[in-house]
């Protein structure tokens, strides 16, 4: 009973924000100086409980679910998430899990998602440069940490992907140095465009630097330094985000999510559930759907299913597509944050 959109797309990734804290404070998600320390992120009660998460991917799993990606804010400030893993990949062992952390507390728990069945990390690391990322992360964290993170998670799980998001004119000159440090098996580091998500985040077309840029830069990095060449790798999934490129002798992968230049809405399978339980269907939404009161009223799962289909089949989202370069789609001022839906 797999649900079609009104675009004919299919819903087949679920991204699960379980907490809209966070430990950072990057300027282009949650800007420090309209999210202070005592900033009144959402309480334990307003939280989807563990078991009404695993309800809602109960109810989607009919639907055509093949993956969920666990997100936040930062979701490692949930605590024992590895429980929830264990409790995805129990119930629905089929079902892809990934999790996408900012690193600074993976390190330690990474054994324990190994075993609850996990089966992908990403961590996003936008500097290797200890200046530039302590400054990036708004809270003067040390890269050391998460490139030790990064480098345990690669040898825990084989394979680690690494996101990028770059500004112009504060971490641009990162490419290089990145793209360097992360040329070896087992890595895959993604630069993503800065994109207008959310109303706080000052997003301007001179902010941005486009993939294409960042690809010329790299093959002639490449050529420069003699680093091989970089070879385009065929979509690994349909509705995938990311354009692929590696490194020749198996040295690594290389992604450009190029949200902006070339937006990647045509098959577009992601809805994103928000830690207080309301359900999106675009990362550009301004409504979200809720659906803690539902499941705190005692509904049924084939209920929930339903209501699920209903939604999905009345979605015609395609912001990116609509968007185009230097131009915001207008009517649309209360836009959903990042970091209330996770990315
Ligand atoms: P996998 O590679 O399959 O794990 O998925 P992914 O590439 O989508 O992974 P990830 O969650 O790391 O997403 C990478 C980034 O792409 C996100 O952090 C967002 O910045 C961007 N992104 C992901 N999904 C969407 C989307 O639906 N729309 C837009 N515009 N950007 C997205
Ligand atoms: N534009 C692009 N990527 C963003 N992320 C957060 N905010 C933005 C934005 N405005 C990225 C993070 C992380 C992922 C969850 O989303 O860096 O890698
Ligand atoms: Fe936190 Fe990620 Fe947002 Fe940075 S991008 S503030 S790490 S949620
Ligand atoms: Fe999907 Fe909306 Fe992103 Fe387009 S803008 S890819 S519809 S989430």
């Amino acid at each position: 009973m797999s649900v079609v959109d009104l675009l004919g797309r299919p819903l087949r990734d679920l991204r699960l924000s379980v907490t809209d804290n966070c430990n950072f404070r990057c300027s282009y998600c949650l800007p420090a100086e309209l999210f202070p320390a005592d900033y009144p992120f959402l309480n334990a009660s307003q939280l989807l409980s563990f078991p009404e998460i695993l309800r809602v991917v109960e109810a989607a799993r009919p639907l055509g679910l093949k993956k969920v990606k666990i997100t936040g804010g930062e979701p490692l400030l949930r605590g024992l998430l590895p429980n929830l893993v264990k409790s995805l990949k129990t119930q629905f062992p089929d079902l892809e899990v990934g999790l996408i952390t900012n690193g600074l507390h993976l390190q330690p728990l990474l054994s324990r998602f190994r075993s609850s069945g996990l089966d992908s990390v990403t961590v996003s690391i936008d500097a290797v440069d200890p200046d530039v990322f302590s400054a990036l992360s708004g809270n003067g964290h040390r890269v050391e940490t998460i490139l030790s993170a990064i480098e345990a998670t690669r040898e825990v799980f084989g394979a680690v992907k690494l996101n990028t998001v770059l500004l112009r004119g504060e971490n641009d000159d990162q490419v290089e140095p990145l793209a360097r440090y992360f040329r070896r098996p087992g890595f895959n580091l993604r630069f993503i465009e800065f994109m207008d998500v959310g109303t706080l985040n000052a997003w301007s077309p001179d902010r941005l630097v486009s993939g294409a840029e960042v690809l010329a830069r790299l093959q002639s990095l490449a050529e420069s330094e003699n680093l091989g060449d970089l070879i385009p790798l065929p979509k690994s999934h349909p509705g995938e985000t990311s354009e692929r490129w590696s490194w020749s002798q198996g040295n690594g992968e290389l992604g450009f999510i190029n949200s902006i230049t070339r937006p990647f809405c045509g098959d577009c399978s992601r809805v994103r559930l928000g830690a207080d339980g309301r359900l999106y269907t675009c990362l550009f939404a301004s409504l979200g759907y809720d659906l803690r009161s539902p499941l705190r009223a005692g509904e049924s799962t084939s209920e929930l299913t339903g209501r699920l289909a209903r939604l999905w089949s009345g979605r015609n989202d395609q912001y990116s597509q609509l968007r185009g370069v230097g131009f915001q789609t207008k009517g649309n001022s209360s836009r959903i944050e990042m970091f209330a839906v996770g990315g």
